[in-house]
């Protein structure tokens, strides 16, 4: 592994001269040349699984921005369409899933054909192994069991993800089977990315937020740390990116518990507070507000100066609180990246 990578250099806790910096939804619909190549493939999914496709639209931010990490292109429901439950994304709506509500509905999945279904993604990372500039990192990610699970039980987005609460509450066996299931197919699949090429993986775990704090170390943390794990035991040591999104102050003993080498914090996470309790050789990645990047100007220009300031001589990733949304103008964009080089 290469150790001339800035992105590498920080998630072994060590200082850059300046943060590494890239934005999650960094290949998307804010990019003119993303929706030219997504229109040739109106399936979403289908998309997803070509991998000459999902590599040119994760090199296009990369071409545009030159930011330090690249992150391949795919989605987090990708995991139970290769678990055999009907997953498809309607335009307007977003993903639509046939319910998982009961244990016959889990004993139905399977983690038989789940590497066989998930081989274009690292087909994927093949192709950008061969295809990046020397100094970007390649990123492999999924989603964490609890924040796909919201969606396998309500069957799309959620407001407070009460339908998959209430079934970890009423049915708190077979929720923790779809749990253990999960657990099993995403450590899997992170295996495979690494050995597909990853250089580091990232777990999105983006309704943490919801859960109380017991149930939290339930179905968030307890498998977040079996899936590190897991994943370690395989491959050894790569850096693993946690994104715990909204937990506020639980981020401590996420970070201490899991064993994840760096932890991604949302837009309402205190950065004074994050940079005085968080150990020092915490990585620490996040988290300009992406409306801020919508609205651009000083504004944004001064976020992000301060965040750089806040953590200057830490090991610190410059990212967004949350992905970037379809808005975004583009040239918003180029001025973070072009504040951050030359700070
Ligand atoms: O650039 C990158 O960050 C890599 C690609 C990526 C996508 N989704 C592509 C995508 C990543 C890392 C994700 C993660 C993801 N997907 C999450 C976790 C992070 C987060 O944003 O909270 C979640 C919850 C999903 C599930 C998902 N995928 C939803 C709810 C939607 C529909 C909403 C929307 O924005 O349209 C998607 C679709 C999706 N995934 C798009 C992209 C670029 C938009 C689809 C399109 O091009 O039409």
């Amino acid at each position: 592994m290469s150790t001339d990578k800035l992105m590498l250099q920080v998630l072994t806790g060590k200082a850059g001269a300046r943060p590494p910096v890239w934005m999650m939804r960094q290949a998307g619909r804010y990019l003119p040349e993303y929706r030219e190549v997504r229109a040739t493939t109106p399936d979403f999914l289908s998309f997803c699984y070509n991998p000459e496709k999902a590599a040119e639209v994760t090199l296009q931010p990369i071409r545009r921005y030159g930011f330090d990490a690249s992150i391949v292109f795919a989605d987090i429901l990708l995991v139970p369409d290769a678990l055999g439950q009907r997953v498809a994304f309607e335009e307007g709506i977003g993903p639509v899933l046939e319910p998982v509500t009961d244990r016959a509905g889990i004993d139905r999945l399977s983690l038989d054909g789940v590497q066989d279904h998930l081989r274009p993604v690292c087909e994927t990372l093949g192709i950008l192994k061969g295809a990046l500039p020397p100094e970007t990192t390649l990123i492999g990610f999924a989603g964490a069991p609890w924040t796909v699970a919201t969606y396998m039980v309500a069957g799309r987005g959620s407001p407070v993800q009460a339908p998959a609460r209430l079934m970890a509450y009423r049915q708190e066996a077979d929720f923790a089977a779809l749990i253990e299931l999960l657990t099993e197919a995403t450590a899997d699949y992170l295996i495979a990315q690494a050995q597909a090429g990853a250089e580091v993986l990232q777990l999105f775990d983006t309704w943490a937020g919801s859960l109380s704090p017991s149930q939290f170390r339930k179905w968030c943390l307890e498998p977040t740390q079996k899936i590190i794990e897991k994943v370690r035991k395989s491959v050894g040591a790569i850096p693993i990116i946690g994104f715990p999104k909204g937990v506020g102050p639980l981020v401590e003993e996420f970070v201490v518990e899991t064993g994840v080498d760096g932890v991604s914090v949302d837009t309402n996470m205190d950065m004074v507070w994050a940079r005085d309790h968080l150990s020092d050789k915490t990585v620490v990645q996040g988290n300009l507000d992406p409306l801020l990047v919508v609205a651009g100007g000083e504004a944004m220009e001064r976020a992000t100066l301060e965040l750089i300031e806040l953590f200057r001589g830490r090991p610190f990733i410059f990212n967004l609180g949350h992905g970037l949304i379809p808005e975004t103008p583009p040239e918003h964009v180029g001025r973070v990246v072009e504040l951050i080089k030359s700070a």
